[in-house]
């Protein structure tokens, strides 16, 4: 495996309490991690520590071998190299489609705007919306901005994407379109990390499951042995609440 992400005894409070405790993980790349757990043991934090969102006590993250920067240019390198889609959809209210997906390779990247419209308009066909492009947000379903959303940090041509819960506040009939965009990412080898409680798409897509709680990494191994035979009590507790909704 050719590790991208490393982080190595990472460890964060939030003044008294402890969300990292020791966490040690490597991603190649290529790779899709989907991260699961409990309300409230650490997942978004992870996520959100390794694009550099929140601070680390101690410990270190590197991303294709380079120590993550703390300031300046480098930190802007960064975030233009790791996509990260949120729950919510965070795009701009008041430009159009075509506008959220190209802002980032004009300003960032320094694409001319022909050059950013077209592969604008490739990404926004790949995901199913290149009708859309000259509305607004507003004018789209959830399922369909969130796929704008994945349009966008593909357009910044990112070595790895972060997902913290993409599915979670779509309606259901809008969370397979969702996740359909995430496996096909996924089989074209974008090294994904996800948090989901999607079961569906950790048996499809995922190489590996990581299962957290109270800030720690209680599980990390395939989806089937994950699944089918779970080691600790967390996640045989766990599994047993999600998979019976
Ligand atoms: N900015 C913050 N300040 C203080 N405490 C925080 C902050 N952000 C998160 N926490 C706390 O840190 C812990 C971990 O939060 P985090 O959001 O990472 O959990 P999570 O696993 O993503 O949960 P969920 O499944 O509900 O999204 C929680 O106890 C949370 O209340
Ligand atoms: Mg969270």
């Amino acid at each position: 495996m050719d590790p991208l992400v490393v982080l190595d005894s990472v460890n964060k409070h939030y003044g008294e309490l402890h969300v990292l405790k020791d966490i040690s993980i490597t991603v190649g790349k290529g790779e899709v991690v989907v991260i699961i757990g409990p309300s409230g043991s650490g997942k978004s934090t992870l996520c959100r520590a390794i694009n550099r969102l929140e601070t680390i006590d101690d410990g270190t993250i590197t991303i294709g071998g380079t120590p993550l920067p703390t300031e300046g240019a480098g930190l802007a390198k960064l975030r233009a190299d790791v996509g990260m889609v949120f729950q919510s959809f965070n795009l701009f209210a008041h430009k159009t489609i075509l506008e959220n997906v190209t802002l980032g390779p004009i300003k960032v990247r320094g694409k001319s705007k022909a050059e950013a419209d077209k592969r604008a308009m490739e990404l926004l066909d790949r995901v199913g919306v290149a009708n859309q492009a000259a509305k607004l947000p507003a004018q789209l379903s959830g399922g369909q901005q969130q796929r704008v959303a994945i349009a966008r940090a593909l357009a910044m041509d990112p070595q790895l994407i972060l997902f913290d819960e993409p599915t979670s506040a779509l309606d259901p009939e809008m969370i397979n379109e969702v996740l359909d965009t995430m496996v096909q990412l996924a089989k074209e080898g974008m090294t994904m990390i996800v948090v989901t409680h999607e079961m569906g798409f950790a048996r499809k897509a995922a190489d590996r499951v990581v299962f957290m709680a109270d800030g720690q990494i209680v599980e990390d191994r395939k989806p089937e042995e994950f699944f089918t035979n779970p080691q600790s009590d967390r996640a045989k507790d766990f599994l047993s609440k999600i998979l019976t909704h």
